[in-house]
């Protein structure tokens, strides 16, 4: 019989039990679940609700299932749903009527809403971990390539030329962003809900503040039905992860490009790479492709969630039993990247002559012969229109802007000077960008040692 058996004539018929059961998937909390259930039992005992020899033998007794369960020792199954009910059966089973007394003033409502917030508070720190990791292979790589130049694109068009090391700061940027929300979504769910029962609180004197000191929550939630119907955390957390995998999707485009012959900016070690199975010549950032390909599930995870949630009465219903699949799926994701991409970063090569190469085109730097026309304290608008008299008369006379004489140059802009003939190379064009933020040397400089010191305390 099961363990609500009082009120049923006959189990559950066992396509019932299979369809209905969540063990397949929530076995993994079984550390947080007793971790959780420690607590309570102590409580209990504590505050007299249970005798306190029945909380000590509780409290043993659940150490030994941590471990039996630990070793594989435990056998699971349907009939017994979740790892709630799994853990409960054990304890009386062994324990008999002192076992009988764990789940007092307690609900699997409760229960399972604690049990995931202890799970997650160290998913995410284990998150948080790898995206520092990755965030250091970035910086270090671009230190070796603070003096790298490439094109800058947009539109995927050439544009004007930064640093390499700018290029991967950015996404150090939006890294930082992504822990930035997944902290703040950690901070917010970060409340104890067990004390809050099936929905509506206990007749029995519980001490909630007990519990949160021992399993270390800063705050106590303060309404029992929100804190069972509750899952506004889940889609928190899954819609970091699909930012962060977005994030992800973005680095791999560049990547892949990068690696394409067609740029050929950088090389991925043989050890991050694979081949074909038909075409001896080929080497692809299968890598790169497989996380870009993940964002689906991650948005989709995400998808899932927000409609478990949309529309579900007050309080607990059975449909949130539907959260940790897409949960778990996303942090599992999520590892998976963080396992393989920091290394690949970190063992990346690049190759500076092809990168500056291609950005020596001179119309790269058309915006600054107009800034240093500017400078001379012609209007902007003025500026852009004669440079771009400039291009087109490059382009009908087959010139580059870059090979012009002093005289040629002035026969269109008659405001240039011998200094301005200077602009055409992307060294220049680097050099010349220290506005705050901008891809100048000391810029990029002084960003790459506040990030080096910023993770140097994180890590
Ligand atoms: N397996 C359930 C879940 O994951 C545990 C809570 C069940 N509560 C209940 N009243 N049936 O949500």
């Amino acid at each position: 019989m099961a363990l609500w058996g009082g009120r049923f004539s006959q189990d559950a018929k066992s396509c019932v039990q299979e369809y209905t059961e969540s063990i397949s998937f929530d076995k993994r909390l079984f550390r947080h679940d007793i971790a959780g259930s420690k607590a309570h039992a102590a409580m209990l005992g504590a505050t007299g609700i249970i005798p306190k020899k029945s909380s000590r033998a509780i409290i043993a007794e659940l150490g030994k299932i941590e471990k039996m369960i630990a070793e594989g020792k435990m056998e699971f199954s349907s009939a017994l749903e979740d790892i709630h009910m799994h853990i409960e059966t054990e304890l009386i089973r062994v324990l008999g009527n002192e076992g009988a007394r764990v789940h007092t003033a307690r609900s699997r409502n409760d229960q399972v809403a604690l049990d995931i917030r202890l799970y997650l508070r160290d998913a995410v720190d284990s998150i948080v971990e790898g995206i520092v990791r990755l965030q250091k292979a970035l910086v270090d790589q671009a230190y070796a390539n603070r003096k790298t130049i490439l094109p800058g694109f947009t539109h995927l068009q050439h544009a004007q030329p930064v640093l390499f090391a700018h290029h991967l700061l950015a996404y150090v940027e939006q890294f930082d962003r992504d822990i930035g929300r997944l902290k703040d979504c950690k901070a917010r769910f970060n409340v104890l809900p067990l004390g809050s029962g099936a929905l509506a609180g206990t007749t029995l004197p519980i001490d909630r503040e007990f519990v949160r000191e021992a399993l270390n929550f800063p705050e106590v939630s303060r309404n029992s039905m929100d804190s069972v119907a509750d899952r506004d955390f889940a889609c928190e957390l899954l819609s970091a992860l699909a930012i962060f995998s977005m994030h992800i999707s973005r680095l791999s485009e560049d990547i892949i490009l990068w690696m394409s012959q067609e740029f050929s900016f950088i090389e991925l070690s043989d050890a991050f790479c694979t081949g074909s199975s038909l075409m001896p010549q080929k080497k692809n950032p299968d890598i790169a492709e497989i996380s870009r390909g993940k964002t689906g599930r991650m948005y989709g995870n995400l998808t899932a969630m927000l409609t478990i949630c949309k529309g579900l009465p007050m309080t607990y219903n059975r449909d949130l039993q539907e959260d940790k699949e897409p949960l778990f799926d996303s942090l599992d994701t999520a590892e998976g990247i963080l396992s393989v991409y920091p290394e690949m970063i970190a063992t990346m090569k690049t190759k500076p002559e092809k990168m500056l190469q291609a950005a020596t085109d001179p119309g790269l730097m058309a915006t600054d012969l107009a800034e240093a026309l500017v400078k001379k304290g012609i209007p902007f608008r003025n500026a852009h229109h004669m440079v771009g008299a400039l291009v087109r008369y490059c382009g009908e006379n087959a010139k580059a802007m870059d090979k012009l004489s002093l005289e040629e140059m002035q026969s269109v802009i008659p405001d240039a000077d011998a200094d301005m003939l200077k602009l055409f190379s992307p060294l220049s064009a680097v050099t010349l960008r220290e506005s705050y933020g901008g891809t100048g040397f000391k810029q990029v400089a002084s960003q790459i040692s506040a990030w080096k010191k910023r993770l140097g305390k994180k890590a």
